[in-house]
């Protein structure tokens, strides 16, 4: 247990070490953080193989590499309308010819201009039975922005904080710099990670740019590793791209990976009721009933139907109550169908189900942060099946998205997968919600200090 001793040492040895750290450093290793997470940290330490923490001449730490993979409404999107293009009324037709124009970049603007018919319409996404793949409309080709940097993820006016920029703060006091040692890795919100064995034209051109960055950002730091670190729904993106890679890569290039607050395969009640009644992750401004607007486009997305509850989980409890039937986990082709969602039934069958059931550990160094103590939808009351109309929530536990029982659930997978459990670490912050917990001062210090756990190890 060479490790534990050294990890000993080291915090006998904190106090003098702080000294000689930037004030921005010394803060998350002061002792009063480094106490709460001490066991876990100690646990940590004796079950990594690593050797001591890495540092230069100056005695300063080393950072590894970081990728940030953003919660989902975090990428630029730019469309271009081809020839092709068949408008359902001709003013949605202007931009035809006309090259790359914003189309989720620009959701702030399209009310003004009386576009929101023709951005759902050009947004919206198509099933393709034969290739079991979803693609753009015919005569639509869109493309992400700002790949590979940490600072171009979209903003949401109204929550300017949930795309990463607070911890990017953070990050860059404690050394990190944009192109340097940080870098982003915005995706198509409207696609889902596939699991192996699944074709997706979208996430395979994704993954490969991803991985290259990788390769590029390990290149120019004398081949160090990287550590990836993904929110939310980046979390699951996060986790499903290592996955999909050759293990001799993943030990080559993974430093660690850090899932905060990852969408489960496990599934959500909150996936559930944004496909029924739509969701406000998607922001318009001057809309009125927004979600509502804006759900038939949100429907024909594979992330409106990826992460519904998994009937391992979630077994026969009732998820969504009427008065005339009750929708458990093993119901929700059903509950699609009778929802006015009947375009969704065989993706969902064919790529999300399977990916309920598939399981394999990354076996590579994880830490898992969740926030619990907070009333998380576990129970969707539309009693008079009037779908239009927001339910009545019953609440259980969880980060206020994610249900306690889907981490849990993750955390004994990981564990039992002989080699990951001595490279798992998972976290529970109480009163810690799913958007606050990087943002939140106590929460956030927890993560940063979790990745620079994952430097040292
Ligand atoms: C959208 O964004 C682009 C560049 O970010 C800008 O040039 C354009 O004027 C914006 N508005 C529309 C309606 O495209
Ligand atoms: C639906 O579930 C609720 C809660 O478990 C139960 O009280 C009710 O009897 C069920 N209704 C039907 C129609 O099965």
């Amino acid at each position: 247990m060479a490790a534990a001793t050294t990890r000993t040492v080291i915090l006998r040895l904190l106090p003098l070490l702080l000294l000689l750290l930037p004030p921005g450093l010394r803060e998350h290793l002061s002792p009063a953080t480094t106490n709460r997470r001490q066991e876990e940290a100690d646990a940590a330490a004796a079950s990594s193989s690593g050797s001591g923490r890495t540092t230069n001449a100056g005695g300063e730490l080393l950072l590894h590499p970081l990728v940030l993979v953003p919660g989902v409404s975090c990428s630029e999107l730019e469309a271009r309308l081809t020839d092709a293009y068949r408008p359902s009324v001709p003013r949605c037709g202007a931009m035809k010819g006309g090259g790359w124009f914003g189309l989720w970049a620009n959701c702030s603007d399209v009310p003004a201009h009386h576009y929101v018919p023709c951005f759902m319409e050009q947004m919206s996404l198509v099933y393709d039975p034969a290739a079991n793949d979803f693609a753009n409309q015919p005569g639509v080709e869109t493309r992400v922005l700002n790949f590979g940097s940490s600072t171009g993820f979209q903003r949401n006016p109204e929550h300017t904080d949930w795309c990463l920029e607070v911890i990017r703060h953070e990050l860059e006091k404690i050394g990190y710099l944009d192109g340097d040692t940080l870098y982003g890795a915005p995706y198509d919100l409207r696609h889902a990670p596939p699991v192996p064995g699944q074709s997706s034209e979208v996430f395979s051109v994704y993954f490969r740019q991803l991985a290259r960055l990788i390769e590029d950002a390990s290149a120019k730091k004398q081949g160090q590793k990287v550590i990836l670190f993904g929110h939310s729904f980046g979390g699951m993106v996060a986790l499903d791209f290592v996955l999909g890679t050759p293990m001799a890569w993943r030990r080559r290039y993974i430093k660690h990976l850090i899932l905060v607050a990852p969408l489960p395969a496990e599934g959500t009640v909150a996936a559930v009721k944004n496909f029924v009644s739509g969701t406000d992750i998607l922001y318009v401004p001057e809309t009125p009933a927004l979600a509502l607007t804006l759900r038939p486009m949100w429907r024909t997305f594979e992330s409106a139907i990826v992460g519904f509850p998994s009937p391992a989980v979630y077994g026969r409890t009732p998820i969504v109550v009427t008065e005339r039937r009750n929708y458990s986990a093993y119901d929700m082709e059903d509950l699609l169908a009778d929802v006015g969602g009947a375009g969704a039934v065989e993706p969902f069958r064919r790529r999300e189900v399977p990916k309920m059931r598939y399981f394999q550990a990354p076996m590579v160094p994880t830490t898992c942060i969740n926030g619990v103590g907070n009333d998380t939808p576990e129970r969707l009351v539309y009693w008079d099946a009037d779908f239009d109309k927001e339910p009545e929530i019953v609440y259980g536990d969880g980060d206020d998205t994610i249900n306690v029982i889907s981490m849990l659930a993750f955390d004994k997978k990981m564990r039992q997968q002989p080699g990951q459990n001595q490279m798992y670490k998972s976290i529970l912050l109480d009163g810690a919600a799913h958007g606050n917990i990087i943002t939140a001062d106590w929460s956030l210090k927890q993560v940063v200090q979790e990745i620079l756990e994952a430097n040292r190890s």
